[in-house]
């Protein structure tokens, strides 16, 4: 994904500026030691970015557990289109840094205030758990929300400056959740396999889209619905409307692979837009899909402002629209707000990122898609060990793959 907007930057810069200051020289790269006991060795490997496009195994001291913290096994960690912008030119300023965000693990050692996790389930040392973005003290926020009273305070893990503790991202063998004042939010999730975890961050932004587009009303059982856009985000988004029982779901892109895919995730029908020349052709072919009918409902999974404008061609007049496509800002979009909204009555709603709630019934969507058999371990196209992490790096600046994720062994 190429993430090329400032405010973004901005804010991810305001937020971790109040956060704990940068680390001391690094020390020198070395496998991990051997456990001492219980199975926790005395040190433990990260994978330091020490300079852009570059990250080095470095090895350190685990930290002394306090009565509120967590230290976790890594097992795997996605690689995120955030990871890549960062790792690509450092626009959050955070070099030397740990990152990884997308990581799920097994609880080593805690202290011994820790009873349960975020949403109040117990926790125990063998649980698996993955942290959230979003701070725990308002479950409605998005992460980066200026107007968020204790910023600094947040644990926005594999985002964290470099300190002390080292251990703050998920590209690593293990990490340190903090508790106390640090407001970790954490989920124990040790019901769901690991490449279900790993997929936990990316799932819950299209739990949260197709929440935003429930608020319409329009989205129903039968509802015929265009999912535009077939990379990891659409093929998701067909994924989550599948697991909610609806069937009708007409795939667009332009990528023949892709589109195959978005089938075997449960689209019933595909268009292929370099097979149609022109919007009405294009318009004209999704509605032959439907037989004849235009879309109850869309959802806008590019980052395309072409295919922003395009996509209210293929719904009906009083149908719906989400655009989630736009993490980042990508341009203007040209539409002709007489046809396209006012005349058409469309009901649209815009989604971002997601909030705790979502991440609870994230884990429960993922276990109905394992249910009904929806492939999503194949979203995983590419697995490293940490040592490969310039790799993994590398591979997801090519787009060669769907989802790229570091798995420890
Ligand atoms: N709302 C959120 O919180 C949120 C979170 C994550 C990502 N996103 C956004 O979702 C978008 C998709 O993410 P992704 O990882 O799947 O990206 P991706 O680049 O892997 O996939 C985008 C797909 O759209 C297709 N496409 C491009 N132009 C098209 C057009 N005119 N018509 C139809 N298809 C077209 C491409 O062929 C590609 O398969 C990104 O732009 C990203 O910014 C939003
Ligand atoms: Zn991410």
């Amino acid at each position: 994904m190429d993430m090329n907007n400032v405010n973004i930057e901005e804010i991810v810069k305001q937020v971790l500026s109040g956060m704990t200051g940068k680390g001391e020289a690094p020390a020198a790269s070395a496998p991990a030691a051997p456990a001492a006991n219980g199975g926790i060795p005395k040190t433990a490997r990260v994978a330091m970015m020490t300079e852009k496009k570059h990250f080095e195994l470095q090895e350190y001291p685990l930290p002394e557990l306090g009565d509120d913290d967590i230290l976790v096994k890594v097992e795997g960690c996605g690689v995120c289109g955030t990871d890549a912008h960062e790792y690509k030119n450092d626009p959050f300023g955070l070099i030397p840094v740990v990152l990884g965000h997308e990581g799920t693990g097994e609880i080593v050692a805690m202290g011994k205030n820790v009873k349960v996790d975020t949403a109040g389930k117990p926790v125990k040392v063998g649980d698996k758990v993955v942290t959230c973005m979003i701070f725990k003290d308002d479950p409605e926020i998005t992460m980066f929300d200026l107007n968020k009273k204790n910023v600094g305070g947040a644990d926005v893990y594999g985002l964290l400056p470099d300190d002390d503790v080292k251990f703050n991202g998920w590209f690593a063998d293990y990490i340190f959740i903090r508790g106390g004042k640090f407001g970790s939010t954490f989920f124990n999730v040790s019901d769901l396999d690991l490449d279900s975890r790993i997929l936990i961050e990316p799932c819950a932004v299209l739990i949260h889209a197709v929440e935003r587009a429930k608020t319409t009303g329009i989205l129903k059982f039968n509802s015929r619905v265009v999912v535009q856009g077939c990379g990891p985000i659409g093929l998701i988004c067909i994924a989550v409307l599948r697991t909610m029982g609806i069937e009708n779901i007409c795939a667009v892109d332009g990528n023949a692979q892709r589109l195959e895919f978005a089938k075997r995730m449960g689209a019933s029908v595909s268009v292929n837009f370099m097979e149609h020349q022109g919007i009405e052709a294009l318009t004209a072919a999704v509605e032959e899909a439907f037989d004849g009918h235009l879309a109850d409902f869309a959802f806008q999974c590019t980052g395309n402002p072409k295919a922003h404008a395009n996509i209210y061609k293929f719904i009906r007049n009083g149908g719906g629209l989400c655009e989630l496509g736009f993490f980042i800002n990508g341009g203007d979009a040209q539409i002709n707000p007489h046809f396209d909204l006012c005349s058409k009555e469309i009901n649209l709603v815009g989604s971002w990122v997601y909030n705790l709630r979502d991440y609870a019934t994230t884990f429960d969507f993922l276990k109905r898609a394992k249910a009904i058999g929806l492939p999503m371990s194949e979203l995983i196209t590419h697995k490293y060990p940490l040592e490969q992490i310039n790799e993994a790096l590398e591979t997801n600046l090519a787009m060669t793959g769907l989802k790229i994720a570091i798995v420890n062994k």
